[in-house]
């Protein structure tokens, strides 16, 4: 079916993976991005493109004016929400950001779809998909899975302004009969990840011989999804999703953060064994485990979360592709491949807020 997708965040993580995802997937697709390019959005993450069937935006979610124009002029009839605040650090540095972009932006968007597909032909047809975390639940002990049934239980500003906006899209389908989805999703990671994140911050730190900051005792267990992975169960939800319901997404692989961060220096020490070229580019004399150290804990630092993803294996028959082992290797050969797409954002203002975090990068 043709469509003019709306993509939120289309210049950040998971939504550029997207935008390239729906390009590639069909010819009928054509995709209007809207971000307004934060210290996380990146226009980098789009170069390459098929210029005749994206147009990007640079405008904000919470500016009514401008969402609602776009609505009319590109004949929206798909949104994709993926424009927020989205690492848990800085919402507990500065929570102000996560309200008005989460809450409020979401807010504009639903309203903006309420305004424009008013026609019962523009009910059965268009979609609005809201692309959520599974931080919304809160924390699991040792054992139990997320199901979509679990009660939310927020822990940090960054989950409770998600957990917010998941509420006011579950409001708009049961009040106004708007065709929503929401999705929860488990940790992603991938090409393109911003490197605050544990992930990317670990590849490039451990690739530079820098110090890995293992919060806490490191035994805090996330669950990992590669990101096309994540893209292509987005598009399910899009194409097949029931509307007015939630589907849980993730990779049934759960690790605890210290292994991780093992399993990254294993990896970048056999690169740089197996390379010459690469060990004078990254060099440093010992095993990468040698660098890691442990920090002061996160605040609220959620312990384990693990999600129960059957319904939208059942319903809609999408499944985790890439293995843990597989995504990492073709993480960590991106990132030292694109060695210029980070060291751009560490030489800019990322610098600044990583000196204060975590001490002198160097
Ligand atoms: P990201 O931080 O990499 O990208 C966010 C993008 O949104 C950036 O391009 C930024 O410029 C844009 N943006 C921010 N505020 C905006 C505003 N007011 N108006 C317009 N654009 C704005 O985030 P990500 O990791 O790609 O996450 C995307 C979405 O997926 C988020 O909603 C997040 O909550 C959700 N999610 C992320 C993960 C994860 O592991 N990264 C997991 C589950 C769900
Ligand atoms: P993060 O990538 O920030 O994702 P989230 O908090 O949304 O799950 O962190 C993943 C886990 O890694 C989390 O338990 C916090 C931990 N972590 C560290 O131990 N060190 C770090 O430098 C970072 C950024 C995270």
């Amino acid at each position: 079916m043709k469509r003019n997708i709306l993509v939120t965040g289309g210049a950040g993580f998971i939504g550029a993976n997207f935008v390239r995802h729906m390009l590639e997937s069909s010819d009928e697709t054509r995709v209007v991005v809207l971000d307004s390019l934060t210290y996380a959005g990146n226009l980098e993450n789009l170069s390459g493109l098929d210029e005749g069937r994206l147009k990007f935006v640079k405008g904000d979610i919470t500016d009514s004016a401008v969402v609602d124009a776009l609505f009319v002029d590109e004949k929206i009839d798909a949104v994709v929400n993926f424009a927020a605040e989205s690492h848990v650090d800085r919402s507990i540095l500065g929570p102000k950001a996560f309200i008005e972009t989460n809450i409020m932006g979401t807010f504009v968007l639903l309203e903006a779809a309420r305004k424009t597909w008013t026609s019962p032909e523009a009910l059965k047809s268009c979609r609005f998909v809201h692309v959520s975390t599974d931080e919304v639940y809160g924390s699991l002990g040792d054992t139990g899975y997320f199901t979509e049934e679990t009660p939310f239980s927020p822990n940090s500003p960054y989950s409770a302004s998600k957990a917010s906006s998941d509420h006011l899209v579950r409001a708009y389908f049961h009040t106004y009969g708007l065709p929503v989805l929401t999705t929860n999703c488990s940790n992603n990671y991938g090409p393109y990840q911003f490197p605050e994140k544990l992930i990317p911050l670990m590849v490039l730190n451990a690739l530079d011989g820098k110090s890995l900051p293992v919060y806490g005792d490191g035994k805090n267990v996330r669950d990992w999804l590669y990101v096309t992975d994540h893209c292509k169960a987005i598009e399910a939800v899009l194409d097949k999703g029931r509307t007015g319901e939630t589907y849980n997404i993730g990779g049934r692989c759960e690790m605890q953060n210290i292994e991780i961060v093992k399993l990254v220096c294993k990896e970048v020490d056999s690169l740089i064994e197996f390379d010459e070229g690469l060990s004078l580019r990254y060099p440093y004399e010992k095993p990468r485990e040698t660098l890691i150290k442990y920090v002061t804990d996160r605040p609220g630092h959620d312990r384990r979360y693990a999600i129960d993803c059957d319904k939208i294996e059942r319903e809609l028959g999408w499944k985790p592709e890439v293995t843990f082992e597989e995504g990492m290797k073709k993480t960590i050969e991106w990132y030292v491949t694109e060695r210029a797409w980070w060291e751009k954002i560490l030489s800019g203002e990322y610098l600044k807020y990583y000196d204060a975090q975590y001490g002198n990068r160097g």
